[in-house]
Protein backbone atom coordinates (compact mmCIF):
# COMPACT_ATOMS: atom_id res chain seq x y z
CA UNK A 1 0.00 0.00 0.00
CA UNK A 2 2.40 2.65 1.11
CA UNK A 3 4.60 1.31 -2.10
CA UNK A 4 1.42 2.22 -4.55
CA UNK A 5 0.76 5.67 -2.57
CA UNK A 6 4.60 6.88 -3.15
CA UNK A 7 4.29 5.46 -6.80
CA UNK A 8 1.13 7.96 -6.85
CA UNK A 9 3.08 11.03 -5.43
CA UNK A 10 6.14 10.18 -7.81
CA UNK A 11 3.93 10.28 -10.81
CA UNK A 12 1.89 13.38 -9.36
CA UNK A 13 5.29 15.26 -8.88
CA UNK A 14 6.41 14.55 -12.25
CA UNK A 15 3.58 15.72 -13.66
CA UNK A 16 3.34 19.17 -11.52
CA UNK A 17 7.02 19.83 -12.39
CA UNK A 18 6.06 19.35 -15.85
CA UNK A 19 3.19 21.72 -15.68
CA UNK A 20 5.41 24.36 -14.20
CA UNK A 21 8.00 23.77 -16.64
CA UNK A 22 5.76 24.22 -19.35
CA UNK A 23 4.77 27.27 -17.92
CA UNK A 24 7.92 28.81 -19.19
CA UNK A 25 8.55 28.32 -23.03
CA UNK A 26 10.62 31.33 -23.50
CA UNK A 27 14.41 30.95 -25.38
CA UNK A 28 17.38 32.27 -22.89
CA UNK A 29 19.83 34.69 -24.36
CA UNK A 30 21.80 31.63 -24.99
CA UNK A 31 19.56 29.85 -27.10
CA UNK A 32 19.33 32.75 -29.52
CA UNK A 33 22.59 33.49 -29.91
CA UNK A 34 23.29 29.50 -31.06
CA UNK A 35 20.20 29.93 -33.25
CA UNK A 36 21.42 32.80 -34.58
CA UNK A 37 17.99 34.38 -34.89
CA UNK A 38 14.87 36.21 -33.18
CA UNK A 39 11.84 35.46 -34.57
CA UNK A 40 9.42 38.09 -34.16
CA UNK A 41 5.64 37.96 -33.83
CA UNK A 42 3.89 40.95 -35.99
CA UNK A 43 0.31 41.98 -37.80
CA UNK A 44 1.78 44.29 -40.17
CA UNK A 45 -1.31 46.53 -39.99
CA UNK A 46 -0.32 49.22 -37.46
CA UNK A 47 1.62 52.25 -39.41
CA UNK A 48 3.66 53.60 -38.94
CA UNK A 49 5.31 50.84 -36.10
CA UNK A 50 4.61 47.73 -38.72
CA UNK A 51 3.28 48.09 -42.09
CA UNK A 52 3.94 46.32 -45.43
CA UNK A 53 5.99 48.52 -47.90
CA UNK A 54 5.21 48.52 -51.93
CA UNK A 55 7.42 45.24 -51.94
CA UNK A 56 5.60 43.16 -49.80
CA UNK A 57 7.63 43.41 -46.95
CA UNK A 58 7.58 44.43 -43.52
CA UNK A 59 9.05 48.00 -42.70
CA UNK A 60 7.84 50.50 -39.30
CA UNK A 61 9.40 51.76 -36.34
CA UNK A 62 9.54 48.66 -34.48
CA UNK A 63 11.23 47.27 -36.81
CA UNK A 64 13.79 49.44 -37.12
CA UNK A 65 14.05 48.82 -33.76
CA UNK A 66 14.22 45.13 -33.18
CA UNK A 67 16.63 45.62 -36.06
CA UNK A 68 19.31 47.13 -34.00
CA UNK A 69 18.23 44.42 -31.07
CA UNK A 70 19.61 41.97 -33.12
CA UNK A 71 23.01 44.00 -34.30
CA UNK A 72 23.81 44.37 -30.76
CA UNK A 73 22.80 40.47 -30.38
CA UNK A 74 24.67 39.60 -33.32
CA UNK A 75 21.77 37.47 -34.74
CA UNK A 76 19.40 37.57 -37.93
CA UNK A 77 15.73 38.94 -37.84
CA UNK A 78 13.06 36.64 -38.75
CA UNK A 79 9.45 37.90 -39.60
CA UNK A 80 6.57 36.00 -39.27
CA UNK A 81 3.37 37.96 -39.90
CA UNK A 82 0.04 37.53 -38.31
CA UNK A 83 -3.26 39.33 -37.27
CA UNK A 84 -2.98 40.92 -34.08
CA UNK A 85 -5.25 38.25 -31.92
CA UNK A 86 -2.57 35.78 -32.61
CA UNK A 87 0.83 37.40 -31.98
CA UNK A 88 0.43 37.45 -27.92
CA UNK A 89 -1.47 33.72 -28.19
CA UNK A 90 1.59 32.90 -30.17
CA UNK A 91 3.82 34.29 -27.36
CA UNK A 92 2.37 32.89 -25.06
CA UNK A 93 2.59 29.36 -26.57
CA UNK A 94 6.55 29.64 -27.34
CA UNK A 95 5.86 29.59 -30.91
CA UNK A 96 7.82 33.07 -31.48
CA UNK A 97 10.39 34.41 -29.76
CA UNK A 98 9.30 38.30 -29.28
CA UNK A 99 5.73 39.85 -29.73
CA UNK A 100 6.09 42.62 -31.97
CA UNK A 101 2.92 44.90 -32.72
CA UNK A 102 2.38 48.19 -31.13
CA UNK A 103 1.88 45.77 -27.71
CA UNK A 104 0.51 48.06 -24.53
CA UNK A 105 1.30 46.49 -21.65
CA UNK A 106 -1.43 45.97 -19.06
CA UNK A 107 -1.74 44.07 -15.81
CA UNK A 108 -4.31 41.55 -17.79
CA UNK A 109 -1.41 40.84 -20.07
CA UNK A 110 1.42 40.29 -17.58
CA UNK A 111 0.23 37.20 -16.47
CA UNK A 112 0.90 35.61 -19.33
CA UNK A 113 3.49 37.10 -21.23
CA UNK A 114 6.88 38.92 -20.04
CA UNK A 115 7.43 42.69 -21.36
CA UNK A 116 10.73 44.39 -21.49
CA UNK A 117 10.23 48.21 -20.67
CA UNK A 118 8.09 50.19 -22.66
CA UNK A 119 9.67 52.46 -25.31
CA UNK A 120 6.94 54.70 -25.96
CA UNK A 121 3.52 56.08 -24.69
CA UNK A 122 0.50 56.02 -26.36
CA UNK A 123 -2.99 56.50 -26.12
CA UNK A 124 -6.89 55.63 -27.76
CA UNK A 125 -8.23 57.76 -29.98
CA UNK A 126 -11.48 58.36 -31.55
CA UNK A 127 -11.67 58.64 -35.65
CA UNK A 128 -15.00 59.94 -37.40
CA UNK A 129 -16.18 61.75 -40.37
CA UNK A 130 -16.27 64.97 -40.07
CA UNK A 131 -19.44 65.62 -40.09
CA UNK A 132 -20.20 63.41 -37.56
CA UNK A 133 -22.39 64.41 -34.14
CA UNK A 134 -19.71 62.60 -32.17
CA UNK A 135 -17.66 65.57 -31.04
CA UNK A 136 -16.32 64.10 -27.42
CA UNK A 137 -16.07 60.64 -25.51
CA UNK A 138 -19.44 61.27 -24.11
CA UNK A 139 -21.11 61.12 -26.82
CA UNK A 140 -19.75 57.30 -28.08
CA UNK A 141 -22.77 56.63 -25.67
CA UNK A 142 -25.37 54.26 -27.75
CA UNK A 143 -23.10 54.36 -30.49
CA UNK A 144 -21.60 51.88 -33.06
CA UNK A 145 -17.89 51.78 -32.95
CA UNK A 146 -15.26 49.32 -34.82
CA UNK A 147 -11.94 48.10 -33.28
CA UNK A 148 -9.24 45.60 -33.96
CA UNK A 149 -9.96 42.03 -32.18
CA UNK A 150 -7.65 41.48 -29.67
CA UNK A 151 -6.76 45.01 -28.62
CA UNK A 152 -6.64 47.23 -25.72
CA UNK A 153 -9.06 49.15 -27.82
CA UNK A 154 -11.55 46.31 -27.92
CA UNK A 155 -11.36 45.63 -23.74
CA UNK A 156 -11.80 49.53 -23.40
CA UNK A 157 -14.79 49.96 -25.37
CA UNK A 158 -16.66 47.00 -23.93
CA UNK A 159 -15.64 47.49 -20.57
CA UNK A 160 -17.64 51.04 -21.32
CA UNK A 161 -20.39 48.59 -22.39
CA UNK A 162 -20.05 50.44 -26.43
CA UNK A 163 -21.93 48.46 -29.04
CA UNK A 164 -18.63 47.08 -31.14
CA UNK A 165 -18.02 45.51 -33.76
CA UNK A 166 -14.93 43.89 -33.55
CA UNK A 167 -12.15 43.26 -36.76
CA UNK A 168 -8.90 40.97 -37.24
CA UNK A 169 -7.81 43.48 -39.43
CA UNK A 170 -7.06 47.10 -38.64
CA UNK A 171 -7.86 48.05 -42.12
CA UNK A 172 -11.47 46.54 -41.60
CA UNK A 173 -12.29 48.37 -38.51
CA UNK A 174 -11.27 51.38 -40.97
CA UNK A 175 -13.66 50.66 -43.48
CA UNK A 176 -16.65 49.94 -41.21
CA UNK A 177 -16.50 53.56 -40.13
CA UNK A 178 -15.82 55.30 -43.86
CA UNK A 179 -18.93 52.66 -45.79
CA UNK A 180 -20.87 53.99 -42.28
CA UNK A 181 -21.43 50.68 -40.86
CA UNK A 182 -20.04 52.11 -37.39
CA UNK A 183 -20.40 55.63 -36.20
CA UNK A 184 -16.52 55.31 -34.48
CA UNK A 185 -13.56 53.79 -34.77
CA UNK A 186 -11.20 53.64 -32.09
CA UNK A 187 -7.63 52.54 -32.85
CA UNK A 188 -4.46 53.37 -30.78
CA UNK A 189 -3.26 57.35 -31.87
CA UNK A 190 -0.30 57.63 -34.06
CA UNK A 191 -1.79 54.85 -36.28
CA UNK A 192 -4.79 56.88 -36.41
CA UNK A 193 -2.84 59.65 -37.68
CA UNK A 194 -0.95 57.86 -40.30
CA UNK A 195 -4.15 55.96 -41.68
CA UNK A 196 -6.59 59.07 -41.26
CA UNK A 197 -3.87 60.84 -43.54
CA UNK A 198 -3.41 58.51 -45.95
CA UNK A 199 -7.56 58.23 -45.91
CA UNK A 200 -8.11 61.68 -46.21
CA UNK A 201 -5.35 62.37 -49.20
CA UNK A 202 -7.34 59.99 -51.03
CA UNK A 203 -11.12 60.93 -50.86
CA UNK A 204 -13.40 63.94 -50.36
CA UNK A 205 -14.80 63.51 -47.88
CA UNK A 206 -12.71 64.00 -44.47
CA UNK A 207 -11.83 62.02 -41.68
CA UNK A 208 -10.77 63.37 -38.24
CA UNK A 209 -9.59 62.32 -34.88
CA UNK A 210 -10.85 64.13 -32.11
CA UNK A 211 -8.90 65.93 -29.89
CA UNK A 212 -9.98 63.76 -26.40
CA UNK A 213 -7.79 60.82 -26.36
CA UNK A 214 -8.72 58.13 -23.76
CA UNK A 215 -6.40 55.34 -21.83
CA UNK A 216 -2.49 55.11 -21.81
CA UNK A 217 -0.67 52.86 -23.90
CA UNK A 218 2.43 52.21 -23.19
CA UNK A 219 4.40 50.20 -26.39
CA UNK A 220 6.63 47.23 -25.06
CA UNK A 221 7.93 44.12 -26.61
CA UNK A 222 6.30 40.39 -25.11
CA UNK A 223 8.66 37.59 -24.48
CA UNK A 224 7.29 34.09 -23.21
CA UNK A 225 8.25 33.09 -19.83
CA UNK A 226 11.81 31.89 -19.59
CA UNK A 227 12.74 34.92 -21.71
CA UNK A 228 14.03 36.57 -18.23
CA UNK A 229 17.66 36.92 -19.25
CA UNK A 230 17.21 37.77 -22.53
CA UNK A 231 14.72 40.68 -21.69
CA UNK A 232 16.80 42.07 -18.94
CA UNK A 233 19.31 42.17 -22.08
CA UNK A 234 16.73 44.23 -23.97
CA UNK A 235 15.89 46.59 -21.38
CA UNK A 236 19.26 47.94 -20.98
CA UNK A 237 19.20 48.03 -24.57
CA UNK A 238 16.39 50.49 -24.77
CA UNK A 239 17.65 52.06 -21.76
CA UNK A 240 20.68 53.05 -23.90
CA UNK A 241 18.65 53.77 -26.83
CA UNK A 242 15.85 56.02 -24.84
CA UNK A 243 18.99 57.84 -23.15
CA UNK A 244 21.38 58.54 -26.34
CA UNK A 245 18.48 59.69 -28.22
CA UNK A 246 18.55 57.05 -30.90
CA UNK A 247 14.88 56.28 -30.59
CA UNK A 248 13.54 59.65 -30.71
CA UNK A 249 15.61 59.70 -34.12
CA UNK A 250 13.87 56.69 -35.43
CA UNK A 251 10.27 58.10 -34.38
CA UNK A 252 11.10 61.69 -36.57
CA UNK A 253 12.19 59.66 -39.21
CA UNK A 254 8.78 58.58 -39.67
CA UNK A 255 7.20 61.66 -38.91
CA UNK A 256 6.32 61.52 -35.65
CA UNK A 257 6.79 63.04 -32.47
CA UNK A 258 8.52 60.95 -29.83
CA UNK A 259 6.55 60.52 -26.65
CA UNK A 260 8.97 58.74 -23.49
CA UNK A 261 7.06 56.23 -21.57
CA UNK A 262 9.75 57.92 -18.81
CA UNK A 263 8.08 60.78 -17.79
N1 LIG B 1 -1.84 48.89 -28.68
C1 LIG B 1 -2.99 48.09 -28.94
C2 LIG B 1 -2.92 46.80 -28.15
O1 LIG B 1 -1.89 46.43 -27.65
C3 LIG B 1 -3.20 47.81 -30.40
C4 LIG B 1 -2.09 47.13 -31.09
C5 LIG B 1 -2.47 46.71 -32.50
N2 LIG B 1 -1.31 46.29 -33.21
C6 LIG B 1 -1.27 45.92 -34.51
N3 LIG B 1 -0.13 45.63 -35.02
N4 LIG B 1 -2.37 45.87 -35.22
O2 LIG B 1 -3.89 46.12 -28.01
Amino acid sequence: MKKKIAIILAILSVIMLCFSGCGSKGKTLDDIKKAGELVIATSPDFPPFEELNENGEVEGIEIDILNLICDELGVKLKIEQMDFESVLPGIQAGKYDVGVSGITVTEKRKKNVLFTKPYYLAAQAIVVFEDSTIKTKADLEGKKISVQTGTTAESYCSEQNYAISAFAANSDAQSALVTKKVDAWVIDNCTAVQMVKKYNSENEKKLVILDETMTEEPYAFAFSFGSEDLVEEINKFIDAKINDGTIEKIFENNDLMYESPNK
